[in-house]
This record gives C-alpha cells, sequence and structure tokens, in this order.
C-alpha cells in the first residue's frame, strides 16, 4: 500500500477559547471573538505554504444558540462584519469561501453576505475556505436523510442505492474531501458535534493553546506532528 500524503489535504479546525481568552483579561466574551476572527485571517493566509487545500473552521455550532441573547447577537454581528470587511482580501488572495450548516435560522441579511461571498469566489481556485456556521454534525446528517428521503419518495433514488458512497453526496460538504486532521484549540478534548460522518477516520490534534493565541507558527508544528503518524484505515502496514 502506499505510504499517505505527510501533509493533510484538509484540516478541520474548531476554534474554541476565545471566551476564556477574553477573561483571562477581565474582558467581555465578545473581545476575545472579535480577536479570534483576526486570527482567521493569518491561518487561511498560511495555507498554500503548508500544502492545506482545503481548510474548514467551526464558527458557530447549532448549540451555540443557548448562549446569551448579547452573545449570539455580537456573534452574528462579528460574521456580518468579517464578510464585509475580508471579502475582497479573499477574493485578491484566490480563496473560495463555501458555507456549510443550516441557514434557515440565520437573519437574511447575514444569508445574503454568505451567498454573495460564496458567489464571489466561486471562480477562485487557491483555498478553499469553507465556514461551518449553524453547523451541526447530526443537524446535518438529519437534513441530509430528510433529503434523501424525499428523492426515494419521489422515485427518483432506489432505497438499494444508499451507500455509503451515495449518502454522502447529500450532506452540505458533498464537494470536499473528507477531513485529514482536526485541530481542536482551548483543551478540550472533545468533538462537540463537528463533521460527525466526514471525520471517521480523522487524526485529532488537541492543543492547549486557546483560539486567538492560535499563530501561524503554532499551526506549522501542528502540521509537522500530522507528518509522524502512521495512518492505517483499518489495514495492517508492511
Ligand atoms: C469558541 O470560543 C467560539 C465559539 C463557540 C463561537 P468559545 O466562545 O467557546 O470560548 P470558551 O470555550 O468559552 O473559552
Ligand atoms: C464548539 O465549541 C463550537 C465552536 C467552536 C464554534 P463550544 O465551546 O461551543 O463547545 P463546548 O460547549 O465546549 O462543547
Ligand atoms: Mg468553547
Amino acid at each position: 500500500m502506499p505510504k499517505e500524503s505527510t501533509r493533510p489535504e484538509h484540516v478541520a479546525i474548531i476554534m474554541d477559547g476565545n471566551g476564556r481568552w477574553a477573561q483571562m483579561r477581565g474582558r467581555p466574551r465578545l473581545f476575545g471573538h472579535a480577536a479570534g476572527a483576526r486570527r482567521v485571517k493569518e491561518i487561511v493566509r498560511a495555507c498554500p505554504d503548508l500544502g492545506v487545500r482545503y481548510l474548514t473552521i467551526f464558527a458557530f455550532s447549532t448549540e451555540n444558540w443557548k448562549r446569551t441573547q448579547t452573545e449570539v447577537a455580537g456573534l452574528m454581528r462579528l460574521f456580518k462584519r468579517y464578510i464585509r470587511r475580508e471579502a475582497q482580501a479573499l477574493f485578491d488572495e484566490n480563496v473560495r469561501v463555501r458555507f456549510i450548516g443550516d441557514r434557515v435560522r440565520l437573519e437574511p441579511a447575514l444569508v445574503d453576505l454568505m451567498d454573495g461571498l460564496e458567489l464571489m469566489t466561486a471562480g477562485n481556485s487557491g483555498t478553499n475556505l469553507t465556514i461551518a456556521l449553524n453547523y451541526g454534525g447530526r443537524d446535518e446528517v438529519t437534513r441530509a436523510a430528510r433529503r434523501l428521503a424525499h428523492d426515494v419518495a419521489m422515485g427518483k433514488l432506489d432505497p438499494r442505492e444508499v451507500s455509503d458512497e451515495t449518502f454522502p453526496r447529500y450532506l452540505d460538504t458533498h464537494v470536499l474531501p473528507d477531513p485529514d486532521l482536526v485541530i481542536r484549540t482551548s483543551g478540550e478534548a472533545r468533538i462537540s458535534n463537528f463533521l460527525l460522518w466526514q471525520s471517521a477516520y480523522a487524526e485529532y490534534e488537541f492543543i492547549d493553546t486557546l483560539w486567538p493565541d492560535f499563530s501561524p507558527e503554532v499551526f506549522a508544528q501542528v502540521i509537522g506532528r500530522f507528518g509522524q503518524r502512521e495512518r492505517r484505515f483499518g489495514a495492517v502496514m508492511a
């Protein structure tokens, strides 16, 4: 069996720890989220040199609505501001942006900005940046199952064709390869409903760094460690 590439093609990041980062400085949680948003830009820029073609970042989960109204509203404002401010730079840097997650619960002004950015960067051929916004793995799989059931009911899909190859075509991530590496910052060792189906064979790195401190140098170190791992995918290596 050929040895797997030592660089991950697709890296997914659970950007955690913004609240604690702010708290340590005696500042409101939104201060941490703003600092976290600034980090995203540097990490996206670091991708080409590290050989990362796909970067997927967890920005807001289907469970994050449980936070205070102030924090949720502040995050939504931040997402809108981020898209408005960064759209041109992302386009100029040849980044192709996609969003995954359920848009139904998001406000129309935000959805318009998301659609606009996807459209604007659709012809770009550089880093594929996917932003998970109102995303939950279970929600995604459930929505996929609903669409699949609909296709079966309409006679468009034969139940015998449902397989682990056809099912992912119904997922939000249908155009993306599975992540090779999932990084979670802030020391928590859990998935929190991120890319459940897609991460079946991902390598995981749980690191203590809080997201606003996650620099391109730390990113490069984590990518370097990935190269040391032996990925077996259930097989036995010679
Ligand atoms: C991650 O940071 C960002 C979002 C979930 C939006 P947190 O806000 O979860 O920060 P901590 O975990 O409370 O420190
Ligand atoms: C996961 O972080 C979601 C995002 C990073 C957007 P959380 O901080 O919401 O997860 P839990 O609550 O620690 O599991
Ligand atoms: Mg958190």
